[in-house]
């Protein structure tokens, strides 16, 4: 759910996981860990959100193709330089 698209009291007694809550406490998830190691890292307005998404992606379809990836992603706009 991206969160500009709804008001914090929809989410009123959900289960939130944010780009934070990924990483058990100092080592970071392995997505986080990619973006590190292969600098996918852009801006802190659009990185969460691209990690979060693939996460859920990930998480539902763990065998997604780089073409679902994209799909998915496309989504995450990066309002500042145009990245794709
Ligand atoms: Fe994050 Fe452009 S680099 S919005």
């Amino acid at each position: 759910m991206k969160s500009c698209t709804i008001f914090a009291v929809q989410a009123d007694g959900a289960e939130l996981l944010t780009v934070e809550g990924l990483a058990a406490g100092a080592e970071l998830h392995p997505l986080q860990e990619g973006f590190v190691e292969h600098h996918g890292l852009q801006c802190g307005f659009c990185t969460p959100g691209i990690i979060t998404t693939a996460h859920a992606l990930l998480s539902e379809e763990p065998n997604a193709d780089a073409g679902r990836v994209r799909e998915v992603l496309s989504g995450n706009l990066c309002r500042c330089t145009g990245y794709i």
